[in-house]
């Protein structure tokens, strides 16, 4: 048998019940419906109701973040954390080469430049040795203590890390770069919800951090996100923001900043509260997964990419190494022809029309996943 039927055989023999095995669904085995239905009977199911307040509260207690604000989705909520990190336009954002499309886009909705960086040798996790050798090569801390770029002359207003797959970035040295080039981190924790990077949770060790509620992660408020922070200030702040920087008043519309319409909606918190209340059973399905998958990878020969020593991954998607370019294509062909959902990496930014000619540097680790990275079904089953 072909290495690559192994391999499907494997994906096979976890979801025996499926003609087709989708990437990622997401499950729904509490309390949503009642939640969802308490909701439209409440008639409140925009901006304003009890489900926003308590998703919040409740992300509070699970992550350890001082302040978790609500949004529509993550996108929305890395451009408020981008903004409350003091990034303006005319500036450069540090980011990894190897990220979804919304950290970049992100960034320029701030009118601001990424500049992409490698990530580690087989992890999809912004290096710290490359993000040190740009900041100690390329940029200089001045005597106001920004840092700026030599050739641009534009400020490093902020670093995102991104926790590809779930996979908590290296976040100890890259603070430990950042701060002493005096450069705030903000945390791109959008696939990361129930990852832990020592006893963290990702997405509360930066300034700010950010998760994502896409239907596609790990739990789904159907679209949504959150911003965390450990900062009064910026909590209150991102709140205020996100809600079209109105004024507390009983009946006047007053707006005192230009804000956003980023708040989540009550009937996607509803379905998020449910969520949450499930959630250490998804993750530990998930895990179950990801371990039966690393031994039976390994006895199929095949180089599952794990998690970082020292954190705990939530395995969002399962992810396989494989030789060359040559043998992605044949095993994406081959499983998606079988009805098992594959899929390469995101197309890198840097490859896009509108980030062809962003600063980066040295991209060998990234063009090296790029060409290798499969995604394999990762839904958890309960
Ligand atoms: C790394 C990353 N950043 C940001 C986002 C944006 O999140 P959303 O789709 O909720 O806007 C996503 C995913 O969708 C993501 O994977």
């Amino acid at each position: 048998m072909s290495a690559n039927q192994s391999i499907i055989d494997i994906i096979r023999g976890q979801f025996p019940d499926q003609e087709f095995i989708p990437l990622h669904e997401p499950v729904f085995g509490g309390r949503e419906k009642e939640y969802l239905g308490e909701c439209i009977d409440s008639i409140f199911v925009s901006s304003v109701g009890k489900y926003v307040d308590r998703l919040e509260e409740v992300f509070v207690g699970y992550t350890g973040a001082h302040f978790a604000v609500a949004t529509v989705n993550g996108t929305a909520a890395l451009h408020t954390a981008l903004m409350l990190a003091g990034v303006t336009p005319g500036e450069a954002v540090i980011t990894q080469a190897l990220t979804f499309i919304a950290t970049a886009n992100a960034i320029s909705y701030c009118g601001a430049a990424p500049v992409f960086l490698d990530v580690e040798k087989k992890q999809p996790a912004l290096s710290p040795r490359a993000l040190l050798k740009f900041l100690e090569s390329q940029c200089e801390v001045q005597n106001d203590g920004t840092c700026r770029d030599r050739r641009t002359g534009q400020r490093i207003a902020a670093c995102v890390p991104v926790h590809v797959f779930g996979h908590p970035a290296d976040l100890g040295e890259i603070l430990a770069v950042c701060d002493h080039f005096g450069v705030p981190v903000v945390e791109d924790a959008a696939e990361s919800i129930g990852s832990w990077y020592g006893a963290r949770h990702t997405g509360t060790l930066g300034r700010l951090g950010i998760v994502s509620f896409n239907g596609n992660k790990a739990i789904t408020t159907g679209g949504g996100g959150m911003v965390l922070t450990d900062s009064e200030e910026l909590g209150h702040r991102a709140k205020h923001i996100t809600t079209t920087a109105k004024v507390p008043h009983r009946w006047d519309y007053s707006h005192d900043q230009v804000g956003y319409n980023y708040r989540m909606p009550n009937i996607n918190a509803a379905l998020g509260c449910a969520q949450m209340e499930n959630l250490d059973d998804i993750l530990a399905a998930k895990r179950n997964l990801a371990a039966d998958y690393r031994d039976e990878m390994a006895v199929a020969g095949a180089d599952f990419m794990d998690e970082p020593d020292g954190c705990r991954s939530n395995f969002w998607l399962n992810a396989i190494i494989l030789a060359n370019r040559e043998q992605r294509d044949a095993f994406l062909q081959a499983s998606n022809d079988q009805g098992v959902m594959t899929r390469p990496l995101w197309g890198l930014p840097v490859d896009m029309p509108m980030y062809r000619n962003a600063r980066c540097d040295d991209l060998t680790h990234t063009r090296w996943l790029f060409e290798r990275v499969v995604n394999i079904p990762s839904s958890a089953r309960l």
